[in-house]
């Protein structure tokens, strides 16, 4: 059975390894054929991560805008309604972070990091849940972090992005389970992705890997049904890499 699954942020880092392990699970199970529907901003990106989920089996689609901004938000919803009249999945995982000490925080860090992680997320969800609302079934993955329910000191405008995530995730919930929709918050701590920029190798050594973060997502959604994993909490095994 064909499973139309939207993906954002997936040219790098845990997106991409999220689109890789569905492509992958399609491989080894007769009965799930994903058609992953890749975004991000970077068209090249999602060219060469398309080739790579192909050689997989499944069947891809990309499709390059910027979820900061509110038109490309409608235009990659009109997109898979138009395309596909449906929508089996949605991975909520773009997201930008700015980090730095509260006093240096700019108007354009908080702008730029709100108009992804909040507004994009919300008006993304709004356009496509009604779709899974009607049918009666469909996932939605939330990627927060654990900057959702814990502060750390140099990520305050990217703390209030994430605990709003969070408050949309709660909230979706009340809409969810009534048409059997299942809702996912999946919580990383520091995963090596280039959201790092460059980090040494002792600096890696402490963080997890973004493979390990998108396994336990496919197993959510390949759970029966009747089953919702509401939370996926990942944590490198030493703990948070910043405690204050
Ligand atoms: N890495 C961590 O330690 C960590 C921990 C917890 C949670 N998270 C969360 O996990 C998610 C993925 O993070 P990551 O570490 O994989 O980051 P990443 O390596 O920087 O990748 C982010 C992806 O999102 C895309 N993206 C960013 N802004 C976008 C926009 N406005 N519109 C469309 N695509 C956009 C980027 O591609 P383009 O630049 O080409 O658009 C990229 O493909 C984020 O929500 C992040 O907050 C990360």
């Amino acid at each position: 059975m064909t499973h139309i699954i939207l993906i954002t942020g997936a040219g790098k880092g845990i997106g991409r390894a999220i689109a890789i392990a569905f492509a992958r699970a399609g491989r080894n199970n007769p009965d799930f054929d994903p058609l992953l529907v890749l975004c991000s901003r970077n068209q090249s990106d999602l060219d060469s991560l398309s080739l790579e989920c192909r050689a997989e089996g499944a069947i891809t689609e990309t499709f390059a805008c910027d979820l900061g901004n509110i038109d490309d938000v409608r235009r990659l919803a009109a997109y898979v309604i138009g395309k596909h009249g449906t929508i089996d999945c949605l991975v909520n995982n773009a997201g930008v972070g700015r980090f730095g000490p509260l006093s240096e925080m700019t108007e354009d860090d908080f702008d730029y990091t709100m108009a992804t992680n909040l507004k994009g997320t919300f008006f993304l969800t709004q356009a496509l849940f009604p779709i899974m609302e009607k049918k009666r079934s469909g996932h939605i993955f939330f990627i927060t972090s654990v900057a959702a329910e814990k502060a750390f000191r140099h990520s305050s405008v990217y703390c209030m992005s994430k605990f709003g995530q969070r408050g949309l995730v709660e909230t979706m919930r009340l809409y969810a389970r009534p048409c059997n929709v299942r809702i996912t918050d999946v919580m990383p701590g520091a995963v090596c992705t280039p959201m790092w920029g460059e980090v040494d190798d002792d600096f890696k050594a402490l963080m997890m890997m973004p493979e390990e973060i998108a396994e336990p997502i496919v197993q959510a959604y390949l759970q029966p049904g009747r089953t919702t994993v509401e939370e996926i909490v990942l944590r490198p095994t030493g703990g948070d890499l910043q405690d204050s």
